[in-house]
């Protein structure tokens, strides 16, 4: 058994070790807003933040984060939504929406790190692949949420 704390609520998984983490919060937790699209850590569907860090969960295994506080885009924004989705609103980011959710998870570590980062910057943070080419915006959005 594994324990760690999703979206503020402690979790105990009784999964083998070697689960990765997207499907424990897809499949045992019901947590499907983090998305399967590679497996193989290129796309970054599947992007949480793990202490606060933008991790890719199909390459994390369970059993490598006990104790950890993993937060899922169901627990980014408390009442309100968090800024980084604002922004994605606003500047109607998402075409297919598909990648969106790992998208905002990696901007919001990315504005946690860096207030107001440069599109270089964005550019290098922001490895997540969109099929519907919505690079513009998002980048567009990062800024408009630094603001
Ligand atoms: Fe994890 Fe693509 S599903 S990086």
């Amino acid at each position: 058994m594994t324990s760690f704390t999703v979206n503020g609520m402690p979790l105990h998984y009784k999964l083998d070790m070697h689960t990765p983490l997207l499907w424990a919060l897809r499949d045992a937790s019901n947590l499907t807003g983090t998305k399967y699209g590679c497996g193989t850590g290129q796309c970054g569907a599947c992007t949480v933040h793990i202490d606060g860090v933008a991790q890719r969960s199909c390459q994390v295994p369970i059993g490598s984060i006990e104790g950890t506080f993993v937060t899922t885009i169901e627990g980014l924004s408390g009442d309100r939504s968090h800024p980084v989705q604002q922004a994605w609103a606003e500047e109607n980011v998402p075409q297919c929406g598909y990648c969106q959710s790992g998208m905002i998870m990696a901007a919001a570590a990315l504005l946690a790190k860096v207030k107001d980062p440069t599109d270089d910057e964005i550019d290098q943070a922001i490895t997540n692949l969109c099929r519907c080419g919505t690079y513009p915006r998002v980048r567009r959005a990062i800024h408009a949420a630094a603001r």
